[in-house]
């Protein structure tokens, strides 16, 4: 049995929409925080069992018969984050699960300056001491949080970001997802970690090209850190503001330059490209 939390999130339901095309409903369940979130997998045969990360006795009844776990990191952040992920772990061990497939992130590390980096950290240390068989997934960032990035740059010409030169191997989370089903139901997985990302890298100038190919010229504005904040905190919490501008703090120093054919070898054909991702999107 796959069970899969965060499943009425983007990335859990992408992939069990992937996993359906690949083994029956019976050998998947879904554990979410409200099952009417998912209803369409009820419908399709696949078990819904209620878990949250706050209340580990709820995941450990939930991981009952698990063989394969995938713990799709929360969204939380900080110290909660690690406390949830961290009780994920030893629920499923006390219940019997044999192998834990996490999404973590690129170069997670406990000084990250994305901070998210740094709960990453703690959770794969967490993963690798349990004992458990693991397979961690360093998810790079997504291209699909890049319209909320550029904004009205295509309108505008100008695309303004703190982060320099620095290059990124986005890719598209539907890829990451399709790659998750194909590792969950194939072999040769067990205690791998895996840059999870694009095998070439693009920078903020890049991506004004790609936007440019649209047909109105867009150029790229590099933007002092101190400016991106003060705009942010207009329209967010300063926790959450600090998460956006450690990004592009993180991306300014190529802390998600990482460029890697994982990705491109668990699909078994190019992962969809930052060009054609942004071409004819306005
Ligand atoms: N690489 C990137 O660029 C990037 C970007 C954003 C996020 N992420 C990380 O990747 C994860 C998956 O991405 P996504 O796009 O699928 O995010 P998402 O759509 O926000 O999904 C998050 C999932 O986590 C579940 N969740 C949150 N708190 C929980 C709790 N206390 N107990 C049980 N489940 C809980 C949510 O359940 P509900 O439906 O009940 O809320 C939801 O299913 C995120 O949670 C975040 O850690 C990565």
């Amino acid at each position: 049995m796959i069970a899969i939390t965060g499943a009425s999130g983007h990335l859990g339901k992408t992939t069990l929409d992937y996993l359906l095309t690949k083994t029956s409903p019976g050998s998947l369940i879904a554990i979410v925080r409200d099952p009417a979130k998912v209803a369409d997998l009820t419908a399709k045969g696949v078990q819904v069992r209620t878990g949250d990360y706050n209340n580990p006795a709820s995941l450990a009844a939930s991981l009952a018969g698990v063989d394969q776990l995938l713990l799709i990191s929360s969204s939380a952040v900080g110290e909660e984050r690690v406390r949830q992920h961290t009780a994920a772990v030893q629920a499923a061990k006390e219940a019997g699960v044999k192998h834990i497939f996490y999404t973590s992130a690129t170069n997670p590390s406990p000084d990250a300056r994305f901070t998210p980096g740094i709960d990453h950290y703690l959770t794969e240390k967490a993963l690798k001491e349990s004992g458990l068989t693991y397979t961690i997934f360093r998810n790079n960032i997504y291209l699909d949080v890049l319209p909320m990035v550029i904004g009205n740059a295509a309108q505008s010409g100008k695309l303004y970001f703190p982060a320099g030169d620095g290059k990124v191997s986005f890719a598209l989370r539907a890829d990451m997802a399709e790659a998750l089903a194909n590792a969950l139901t194939t072999e040769g997985h067990a205690n791998k970690i895996y840059d999870i990302g694009s095998p070439v890298a693009w920078s903020f100038s890049d991506i004004a090209d790609a936007l440019t190919q649209n047909g109105t010229p867009v150029e790229y504005v590099d933007i002092p850190t101190s400016a991106y904040e003060a705009e942010l905190m207009k329209h967010l919490p300063a926790p959450v503001v600090k998460v956006y501008s450690g990004m592009a703090e993180a991306m300014k120093h190529n802390d998600f330059n990482q460029p890697d054919t994982a990705l491109q070898t668990l699909l078994g054909r190019p992962p969809v490209s930052l060009t054609a991702f942004l071409k004819n999107r306005d």
